[in-house]
């Protein structure tokens, strides 16, 4: 198929087509309005390709996630999320003195400017730490500014964001419960890193426990990069004004936020917890997400791409049973959360409309797991999305067909009128 036919109004258009390198069919349709006058609607853009993109490739069909071509079930827990990040940003897997550098680099920039830290102490104690999160990434634009055609300058910011992410999300929480912030150490994995930050106190020594450093850097893994999201198209959407790094991943961050997308993750949580607190009944939940007089979802259900079982979600199921027997937790939540899974997998309203479970429903569980406070679920989100959002900034950045992004609309208001009198 080399090319697509359109008739409207009795005249006939040819759109070239394309294939992707997994033989995806694409129209160009970029001279439709040029040639036609005409436009499409596409509400919520399920049927548009906004770019061209060789860095993540899902077949939601078949629950496939590829890295740069590699499967998700071989990276996650075979390969360190920080060589991960590399995979995404630069393209390979480093070989062993790329990696020792890359995750040196890392620490190196992993100290906040001391003076952005000023900041956490005008924000109420009440402030949602992916709020926080947004504000401090946009302020490092202030504190690190740079020069946008110089590489060696981009890259740098590239490692200072990477770097600090974690510093600054584990400083928001060290922040809402009044102890000093632990500062970030090197010799320690982004993982262990992090929970360090997190859960070390000044009265006595830290142990990162081993079997919560290994399920966080597989959590950061499986959330490093989905292609054209929400919070992705956002950074892109946003960088495509030649947006400086730090203002478009913020953007990213505060897109993440919804609840219909990474703010899914504490959604799950306070939905079990809910459920408990109302005598374990599951099924009245159930009940409630088919009714269609009630805007109730089963959050953690569903996806827009995966008409089959989320990959991610298949690979923490798993994980989620073992993290917890190993840390010697037993939670009724994951209780709930089987039971529900197991109505929902075998009830009609579910299966007509490929409703299940993504990402985010086992998640909250393996953190709640490790000590982590509910509001911080989707900043590790955005933690393990970072490179994702990073590789589709930079590739946003050199496509040499790249424009800034503007679509277009309907227009559905009043027709022209004018004032009486
Ligand atoms: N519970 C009950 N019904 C649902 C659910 C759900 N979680 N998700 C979708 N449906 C139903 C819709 O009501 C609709 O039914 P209808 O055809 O009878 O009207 C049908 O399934 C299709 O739903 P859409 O909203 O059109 O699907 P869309 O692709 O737009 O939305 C989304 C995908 C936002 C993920 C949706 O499934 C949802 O709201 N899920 C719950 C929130 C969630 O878990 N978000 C995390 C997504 S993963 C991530 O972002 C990392």
């Amino acid at each position: 198929m080399t090319e697509a036919k359109l008739i409207l109004d009795n005249k006939e258009y040819t759109f070239p087509t394309f294939k992707g390198s997994e033989g995806e069919v694409a129209f160009d349709i970029s001279k439709l309005r040029a040639q036609s006058g005409a436009i499409t609607y596409d509400h919520g853009y399920g049927n548009t390709g906004s770019c061209k993109s060789a860095i993540t490739f899902i077949d939601g069909d078949k629950g496939i996630l590829r890295y740069r071509g590699y499967p998700i079930e071989e990276l996650a827990g075979k390969k360190p999320f920080g060589q991960v990040a590399y995979l995404l940003i630069h393209g390979e897997l480093p070989n062993d003195e790329q990696a020792r550098k890359w995750r040196n680099s890392f620490t190196e920039n992993s100290l906040p400017h001391e003076s952005l830290l000023k900041f956490f102490d005008r924000f109420p104690v009440t402030a949602h730490p992916m709020n926080i999160l947004a504000s401090m990434i946009s302020a490092m634009s202030s504190y690190y500014p740079y020069d946008s055609e110089d590489e060696d300058h981009i890259n740098l910011n590239i490692l200072r964001l990477l770097g600090q992410v974690k510093s600054l999300a584990a400083f928001s929480y060290k922040k809402s419960v009044g102890q000093p912030f632990v500062y970030p150490l090197s010799g320690f994995s982004y993982a262990a890193n992090f929970l360090r930050m997190m859960f070390a106190e000044p009265m006595e020594e830290y142990q990162v426990p081993v079997v919560a450093e290994k399920a966080l850097d597989v959590l950061l893994t499986l959330h490093a990069d989905h292609e054209q999201n929400c919070s992705t198209s956002t950074v892109r959407m946003v960088g495509s004004s030649q947006a400086n790094l730090y203002a478009s991943i913020s953007a990213g961050v505060n897109a993440l936020w919804g609840p219909l997308h990474g703010g899914a993750n504490q959604a799950v949580l306070e939905m079990l917890e809910k459920i408990a607190a109302d005598g374990h009944d599951y099924k009245k939940y159930v009940e409630m997400a088919k009714d269609k007089d009630s805007s109730f979802r089963l959050m953690g259900f569903g996806h827009r791409v995966y008409k089959s079982y989320d990959p991610r979600a298949a690979l923490l199921r798993k994980m989620c049973d073992e993290v917890l027997e190993e840390m010697g937790v037993q939670d009724p939540l994951l209780d709930i959360a089987k039971a529900l899974e197991d109505v929902a997998l075998t009830d009609d309203y579910f299966l007509e409309r490929n409703l299940y479970p993504n990402v985010d429903f086992y998640s909250g569980i393996m953190y709640r797991a490790m000590g982590i406070p509910t509001d911080m679920f989707t900043v590790l989100f955005a933690m393990g999305r970072m490179p994702g959002w990073i590789a589709h900034w930079l590739e946003m950045r050199a496509d040499p067909d790249g424009r800034i992004h503007r679509p277009r609309q309907i227009f559905t208001g009043h027709p022209e009128r004018h004032l009486e009198g």
